[in-house]
This record gives structure tokens, sequence and C-alpha cells, in this order.
């Protein structure tokens, strides 16, 4: 039996997720949110300073397990804002020393893949769609390796950018998704996709213009917005899809939320006879669960740090991190 706690602290959300032998016992979280405007790292770092006790004790609670049960750690060690992450790192030490149980280190964006395990996926083409991040990946020999990915910014980013514009604070994509709902007119907007590669600077540009011609309703925009942007996923997905041989699609990451966007995916695997696999939002959204899952099958592998050896990673790309756990 082994028990991990998980600590996620990358961005706008302090999580701790429990994990026993895969099963998620725990899974809180406190984000950082803004009226207007979007995020400031040294805000949503102080957010996560704040927050860091109640969330653990909460977590302790819902799981019904007591502080000394964990076996180890698991921290999202990057990619992330510095400020965040540093949070995170330091309260994993603090614990990780009190307890006197290894550290084991977590990259964030696998984290969003591997969880996706817990469906039922075995061996998918993932679309990782979060706020900073917008790949196509799937396993080959030993890595992660992405087959497209944003050419500009992340497809989260992108949504928030433009809700930021139209007034609306972070995050800005669920109130997008229920603007687009009340859309009525579709809006041509430009489609950019290179092979298996994406590219959203120039559409928002475009948005942005559209908007301040104020010819258009925020309500049009944000659903022609959300057809344009998720028919460029699912084709590049569909692509990956092709050209792996892979039977099955895995979304990941916070846009995964999007009710039209699995909708349009699982549409897309239907006529491929594929299997469309997506988790439930609160695995979706950056959480603690996913980083003490990943950490679970990490540490049953072996891996596993002093607290005097760990650092952040801001920076860490999902196709540099060695895969030495998976066989
Ligand atoms: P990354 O994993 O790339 O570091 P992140 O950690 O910032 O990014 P997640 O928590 O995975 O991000 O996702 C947050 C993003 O998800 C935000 O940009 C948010 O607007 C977006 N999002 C959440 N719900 C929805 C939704 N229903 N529709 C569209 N976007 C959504
Ligand atoms: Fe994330």
């Amino acid at each position: 039996m082994t028990t991990i706690l998980g600590i996620e602290s990358t961005a706008h959300t302090f999580g701790i997720g429990i994990v026993k032998n895969g099963k998620v016992l725990a899974n809180v979280r406190s984000a950082y949110t803004t009226d207007k405007g979007g995020i400031i790292p040294m805000d949503s770092a102080r957010h996560h300073e704040q927050k860091k006790y109640e969330v653990y004790e909460e977590a302790l609670k819902q799981a019904g397990v007591k502080e000394g049960a964990a076996d180890a750690i698991a921290f999202s060690q990057g990619p992330g804002l510095a400020p965040c992450l540093l949070v995170g790192m330091k309260f994993t030490k603090e614990i990780a020393e009190k307890l006197d149980v290894p550290i084991v280190p977590v990259n964030h964006c696998i984290a969003h893949l591997e969880i996706g395990k817990i469906t039922g996926a075995k061996d998918p083409v993932m679309l990782y769609a979060s706020g900073a991040n917008t790949q196509i990946i799937a396993y080959a020999s030993g890595k992660y390796r992405i087959f497209g990915e944003t050419l500009d910014i992340g497809v989260g980013n992108f949504i928030d950018t433009f809700a930021r514009y139209a007034g609306i604070g972070f995050p800005g994509g669920p109130k997008m998704q229920e603007m687009a709902v009340k859309g009525k007119n579709f809006v041509e907007l430009p489609y950019k996709v290179k092979g298996m590669d994406v590219a959203f600077s120039g559409m928002l540009t475009n948005l942005r213009q559209k908007l301040e011609s104020g010819k258009y309703s925020v309500e049009d925009l944000a659903y022609s917005l959300q057809e344009v942007v998720f028919s460029m996923l699912v084709e590049t997905s569909e692509r990956a899809l092709a050209h792996t041989g892979k039977k099955e699609l895995l979304l990941g990451g916070g846009v995964g939320c999007n009710t039209r966007l699995q909708e349009m995916c699982r549409i897309m695997c239907k006529e491929r006879e594929a299997k469309f696999f997506v988790p439930s939002n609160d695995l979706l959204m950056d959480n603690g669960a996913m980083i003490a899952f990943l950490g679970e099958i990490m540490f049953k592998a072996g891996i596993k740090e002093k607290p005097g050896k760990i650092d952040i990673k801001p920076r860490q790309r999902t196709d540099e991190v060695e895969v030495s756990w998976k066989n």
C-alpha cells in the first residue's frame, strides 16, 4: 500500500491531492482569480502562500488519513511561474522534512496526461489543451513526443486574453463558453493550421479589431472563436491519429473542460472509429491529485529525492523528460 501526497502550484492554482494505489482519496484546490485583468505571478504566489495550510488540512480531512500516512510527497517541479513554483517547493520540503519522507519531482504537463489513464485509455494520442500549452502528444520509445503544438500562445491564454479585451476577468475560458452558447451568427476568422501545428496570435489581433469596431457582439465572437479554434485542434489531433495509427484520443488540460471541444472530439473519434476519453473537470484543471497520481507511479519505479536535492524547473519541456518509470 502506497499513499502519496501531491502538491500543485505552477500557476493560478494551489492544490493538494492524496492518492493511494491509483485511487484518488482527496483533491482539494484553491484558485487565484481576478475580476478584471490577467494573472499577476506575485499575487498568485501570495494567494498560494495564504492558502497552503488550509488546503493541506482540508485534503487530509477529505482523504480521512493522518498526516503521517504519506510515503512520499510529490510536487509540480515545472513548467510554470517561478514565484508560484517556489511556494510549492518550499511547502513540499517543509512537509517532507517534518514527516521524514522522500520527495518525487513531477512534470506538470505529463501529470495532466498521465491522470487521463484513470479513464481507461491505454495508448492514446493526447490533446493537451491548457492555459500555457497546446500540444498533440503521443508516447513513443521512452519519451512523450510532441507531434504538433502551438507556434505562439497556448489556447487557454488565447481565450483568456480575448476575454480580457472584452472586460472579463481571469480565467476567461468558462465565461466565454457561456457566452458562446448565446452566439447566433458565425463570424469568419483566420484558420491557422500547418501540418500538426497551430497558431493563434493572428486570430487574437483579428478578434480584437472586430471587438473594437463595435460591429459584432461578444457572444457571436465567442461562438465563432470556439468553432474555429476547436476545429483547428480537432483537425491536428485527427492527423496525429492517422499518422501514428493509434486508436484512442485523450483530452487533457483546463480547456478540456469545454463541452463544445469535448463534443467535437467525440464526433471526430466516432467518424474514424477511435475511442475518446476525457477525465472529469476536477482532474482536467490544475490539481494536486494528478501530481500525486503520477508521483505514485514514479515512486513505485524507485524515483525519489532528498529535500536538499530538489529544485524548480520553470521552463521544463514535455519532451525533455526521461520517462524511466514506464515499460
Ligand atoms: P499549463 O498546464 O499549460 O501550465 P495552466 O496550468 O494555466 O496551464 P489549466 O488549469 O490546465 O492551466 O487550465 C486553465 C485554462 O483552462 C485557463 O486558460 C482557462 O480559461 C481554461 N478553461 C477552463 N475551463 C474552460 C472552459 N470551459 N472553456 C475553455 N477554457 C477553459
Ligand atoms: Fe496545467
